[in-house]
């Protein structure tokens, strides 16, 4: 059964939303798909949500879903696509009406919004400022109209990917662009998200780390998408850190005009050693051991269910061995598939040994398979 999830035909194609994103599973969503759909599975855990890419693409596919991410906003994206009962024509009214909201300079445009390109005031912004005024009016409104949690996260997901189109990043807001890229010049316009009318408490969305979770949740598969860490000992805690990343996506959802510092203008809470996640983690604990492989093996021990589908990308912290330790030591590993993305080749590989030597080349993506009887 297994075989056919490895080399059966055609790839499965199913829509899924979101925003620009490091680590995004949307390119690799066939093949997991393709994985979890040979295990005859009926509940699926997403821990590492993010975009909620891979959870919307199982909840199509008709698993019953839970989909944590220790992000807030993606618990909003994850309550707009998996717990919404509605046709999408059910939104447009109140889509249209946060459209005719008329712009107002308040917190976003303070913090986020600029009239001038870099070269002319010497400050970098994210957004031109009638994108953010229009932000400003848009979020007032959201919360003046005390929607239900469902309407709201749909509101608030239609703002967040209508932003994403008319930003002036290279992808995240660590850091922003000296000139304003072309898009930024286009109007803020939000439109419904490509929703679908899920049945009733078919799903189920949290919010947290996942280790705070593993207790709570039972599913028979766990997609595990960890952040991957890195293997350069000299970049500070890891390759992406997504708190700080993606701190923006955080405070429009909040709505909390936090405290914020440096230039990126980041949301105080997100500053390294106080947002840090244990799989970002550069250094080794006191027995010599790497923290982020540590917390892999430790969250694969814990999860409570048979199936684990793990991703995985070389240039992480955890070396192949390590890797077959944590996983060998839980259950049997099924299936290597690893996926080439400069070279657009996929293998499959049966054997241990195929693998080990490729884990550490450069752009390679891994999804393992693991039963834990
Ligand atoms: C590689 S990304 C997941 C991408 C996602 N699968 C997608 O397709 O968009 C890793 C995610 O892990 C989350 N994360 C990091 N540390 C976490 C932790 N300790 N508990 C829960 N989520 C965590 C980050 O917020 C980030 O969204």
């Amino acid at each position: 059964m297994i075989q056919d999830a490895l080399f059966g035909e055609p790839k499965i194609s199913i829509q899924t939303e979101g925003i620009k994103y490091a680590g995004s599973k949307l390119k690799l969503l066939p093949d997991i798909l393709g994985i979890i759909n040979s295990l005859s599975a009926k509940t699926v855990w997403d821990p590492f949500s993010g975009t909620t890419r891979v959870s919307q693409a199982l909840s199509k596919s008709g698993y019953e879903v839970i989909s944590s991410d220790r992000a807030e906003w993606s618990k909003v994206f994850a309550t707009c696509y998996l717990m919404n009962e509605n046709e999408p024509g059910y939104y447009q009214e109140l889509i249209d009406h946060l459209n005719s909201m008329p712009p107002i300079s308040g917190w976003f445009t303070e913090n986020y919004g600029s009239d001038k390109p870099f070269s002319e005031c010497g400050i970098k912004r994210p957004w031109q400022s009638k994108n953010t005024r229009k932000l400003d009016a848009i979020r007032e409104e959201i919360d003046r109209l005390e929607l239900s949690e469902i309407d709201k996260s749909v509101a608030l997901t239609s703002l967040i990917l209508a932003l994403d189109k008319v930003d002036s990043t290279l992808g995240h807001f660590a850091s922003y662009l000296k000139d304003w890229s072309p898009r930024s010049y286009n109007d803020l316009f939000l439109t419904v998200p490509q929703i679908w009318p899920n049945s009733a408490s078919r799903n189920r969305v949290l919010c947290g780390d996942v280790f705070d979770l593993t207790k709570y949740v039972t599913a028979d598969v766990a997609y595990l998408d960890p952040p991957y860490g890195s293997n350069n000992e000299k970049m500070p805690p890891s390759r992406v850190r997504y708190a700080s990343y993606y701190h923006i996506w955080t405070t429009i959802c909040l709505n909390d005009k936090p405290d914020l510092f440096g230039k990126a203008n980041r949301r105080k809470d997100t500053s390294d050693t106080v947002a840090g996640s244990v799989f970002e983690e550069f250094r080794k604990d006191s027995e010599g051991n790497f923290i982020a492989v540590k917390a892999i093996e430790r969250l694969i021990e814990e999860v409570n269910s048979r199936w684990v589908v793990l991703s995985y990308s070389s240039g992480g912290r955890a070396t192949a061995q390590e890797l077959v330790k944590a996983l060998s030591d839980n259950g049997d590993i099924k299936l290597v598939k690893e996926i080439d993305y400069k070279k657009n080749v996929m293998a499959e590989m049966k054997w241990t040994n195929e693998w080990l030597s490729k884990i550490e080349e450069p752009h390679k993506e891994f999804l393992f398979l693991l039963d834990k009887g």
